[in-house]
């Protein structure tokens, strides 16, 4: 995968907030994404994020994924932080998805150290996040910063993404954001074992689409299917959404 003729390709192709007909897109585009994000959570994120970027503290990594293309089993905090974490403009985004849509419940897959997490609570403190992550250590760090940033809408699960998808039976999601298993075989399995727990509406965020050849290849497939009318390209991340009531429309969208 050649990154850089990629994203020349799709900066090529990206239209500015103006150029969709979409309502849906022009929504996504024009209100939700001109969100700001709240003075105090700024403030203590700056505060969370400048701790984790020299928390030099090593843990073991399990690996329930693909692993990392670079780094060994044993992780500082800020190493994990570096590689692993929604942050700038696509942590931002996941605190507008949550702010504009307010949806009841968001699953995520992929703690990490819990800053995806920590934006979606923020974005919207009436919303659910129930996250699973499978290593153990990765997750006691989360839950140590899901507390110092005082979030309480947030319910971390320890598990694989498998088995939380054979034992779940609770309420439907209406965001699903899957960050975790970078496979593209993995992805399409995972999205279809989530139909019983989404809806027509839920809004589905894919991050790391152009990661491996697999995890492309994968995207585009998703977006060729008649199984999802709405798809966006945001580079890093994937939306996509069912809408069968809209016609099917493919968008790349400048981030
Ligand atoms: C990229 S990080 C998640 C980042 C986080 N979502 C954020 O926005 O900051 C991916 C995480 O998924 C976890 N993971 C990977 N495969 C998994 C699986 N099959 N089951 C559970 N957790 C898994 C890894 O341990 C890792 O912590």
């Amino acid at each position: 995968m050649n990154l850089a003729l990629e994203y020349i390709k799709y900066r090529w192709n990206s239209k500015g907030r103006h150029g969709t007909h979409s309502p849906f897109v022009y929504d996504f585009v024009d209100k939700c994404m001109q969100i700001s994000l709240d003075e105090n959570f700024l403030e203590e994120r700056e505060k969370l994020f400048k701790s984790l970027k020299s928390d030099n503290r090593a843990i073991t990594i399990e690996d329930f994924g693909v692993g990392s293309k670079k780094l060994s089993n044993e992780r500082q905090i800020s190493q994990l932080f570096k590689t692993s974490s929604s942050k700038g403009k696509y942590g931002n985004l996941l605190y507008q998805l949550s702010a504009f849509y307010k949806p009841k419940r968001i699953l995520e897959f992929g703690t990490s150290l819990g800053i995806g997490s920590i934006h979606f609570s923020k974005g919207n403190s009436d919303s659910i996040i129930v996250t699973v992550e499978a290593c153990r250590a990765t997750r006691n760090e989360a839950l140590g910063n899901f507390s110092k940033l005082n979030c309480k809408n947030i319910e971390s699960i320890h598990t694989t993404f498998s088995s939380f998808l054979e034992s779940y039976s609770g309420e439907k999601f209406d965001i699903v954001f899957i960050d975790g298993h970078h496979d593209g075989t993995a992805l399409k399995n995972y999205l279809e074992l989530l139909n019983p727990h989404t809806h027509n509406d839920t809004l589905f965020i894919l991050d790391d689409i152009r990661w491996s050849n697999s995890m492309f290849s994968a995207w585009k497939e998703i977006c060729n299917s008649q199984d999802y009318h709405v798809t966006m390209d945001l580079f890093r991340m994937g939306i996509i959404l069912k809408r069968m009531q809209q016609v099917k429309e493919h968008f790349v969208v400048t981030i």
